[in-house]
């Protein structure tokens, strides 16, 4: 499956656009709501001391996550009517296990959501509202599927979150644990995903790092255009994106890429991101523009060390460029990310 074409394809989806409240009210829950919730979830918001003030790093950190897991309940809520309701394409073996599985993660990504603009709102910090969304999928298979991709995204930059809550120190040293918790939490998720793939569970020994534009990015492409109440308070902004024409296989290859821009092969460098290891730049070739798009390839050197599961891909200024950081690709990136699932 072609992942960025599928992400891109949101916005002309047919089906009208995902909207909340969902029927239990969230994201109002009255006391009666909020405690079917924690029951459903399997457990509670964390009931210790939060922190009374945040820096500007925890403070967009948390409504990043705020923002996604969001994001996360529109999409699962939606992927378990259509299980439940028998939706052509969504007709499941294991029904009953699979709705149960589903009905837990709804739960748990509302108390994640509640978790997030919880502390900002003790902090006096803009708690970020829902948006309106539309998915890519239309199929169980491809919506377990993108529901791993955009999971690795997440954990990708959730352990950037407890370095920002490190860093600023004080009460936000808090979170760090909190954090790490939400972590293997969605670690749990994506062992399941990748289960209903008939993928190995654990897909890989240290997961793909990532950075904060890039999941604002992976998000952005699912929102309807204008329906965010006011999701520019988190200060980021989407990248344009980077297309990955072919999929790569577990093998060194040579891959199709795309951008909506023009760009030359003396210009530019491909960046991946794979595992903890450094970023990998290679070289744009055989560039062809027409009608606006630029068409290009490059190796993808999955011999050289990367992950089984994910490998993110960013096409930066500059040719020969080279990064010690994932932080520095971000900041360098003009299209990205690429989303590659390898296995
Ligand atoms: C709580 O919210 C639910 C869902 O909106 C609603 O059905 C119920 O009547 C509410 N209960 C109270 C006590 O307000
Ligand atoms: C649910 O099914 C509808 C109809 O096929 C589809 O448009 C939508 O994207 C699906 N949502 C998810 C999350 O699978
Ligand atoms: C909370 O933030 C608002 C807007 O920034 C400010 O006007 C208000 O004084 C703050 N309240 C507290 C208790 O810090
Ligand atoms: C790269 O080269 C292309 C084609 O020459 C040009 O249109 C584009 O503006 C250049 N981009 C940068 C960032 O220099
Ligand atoms: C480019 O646009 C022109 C005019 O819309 C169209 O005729 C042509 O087929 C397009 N070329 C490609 C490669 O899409
Ligand atoms: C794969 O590509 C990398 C980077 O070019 C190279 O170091 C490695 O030897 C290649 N491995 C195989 C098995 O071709
Ligand atoms: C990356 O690290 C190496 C070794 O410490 C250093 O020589 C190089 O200048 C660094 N490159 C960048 C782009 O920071």
């Amino acid at each position: 499956m072609r992942f960025s074409t599928l992400i891109l394809s949101a916005s002309t989806a047919a089906a009208a656009p995902f909207s909340y409240p969902l029927a239990n009210g969230f994201p109002n829950l009255n006391a009666t709501a909020m405690a079917e919730v924690y029951k459903l979830a399997g457990g509670t918001l964390p009931n210790g001391a939060l922190p009374t003030s945040l820096k500007a790093g925890g403070t967009q950190a948390l409504q990043l996550i705020a923002a996604n897991e969001e994001f996360e309940v529109a999409y699962f809520s939606e992927l378990l009517a259509n299980v439940t309701n028998d939706v052509p394409g969504y007709d499941v073996e294991d029904k009953d296990y699979v709705v149960k599985t589903l009905t837990a993660v709804v739960n748990q990504e509302q108390v994640h959501v509640l978790a997030a603009n919880g502390v900002l709102a003790n902090a006096n910090q803009t708690t970020i509202q829902p948006c309106q969304y539309n998915f890519p999928v239309d199929n169980f298979d491809d919506a377990i599927l993108l529901a791993e991709t955009f999971t690795e995204v997440v954990l990708g930059v959730l352990p950037i979150a407890q370095s920002l809550f490190a860093a600023d120190g004080g009460d936000e040293s808090a979170l760090i644990p909190i954090v790490g918790s939400i972590i293997a939490q969605e670690g749990e998720q994506v062992g399941y995903y990748r289960f209903l793939q008939k993928k190995v569970a654990s897909s890989a020994p240290l997961l793909t790092g990532g950075a904060p534009q890039f999941a604002f990015t992976a998000i952005s492409q699912f929102i309807v255009p204008g329906s965010c109440p006011n999701i520019d308070a988190i200060g980021l902004t989407a990248f344009p994106g980077l297309t990955v024409e072919t999929m790569p296989k577990a093998e060194n290859s040579t891959q199709l890429f795309s951008v909506e821009g023009t760009v030359s092969a003396s210009n530019a460098t491909l960046v991946y991101i794979s595992g903890q290891n450094l970023p990998v730049s290679v070289p744009i070739s055989n560039v062809n523009t027409q009608n606006g798009t630029s068409f290009f390839f490059a190796p993808f050197p999955y011999d050289a060390g990367f992950n089984r599961g994910l490998t993110i891909g960013a096409l930066v200024a500059g040719a020969n460029m080279q990064f010690n950081s994932t932080a520095d690709v971000a900041a360098a990136t003009m299209f990205g990310p690429a989303l590659i699932e390898v296995e």
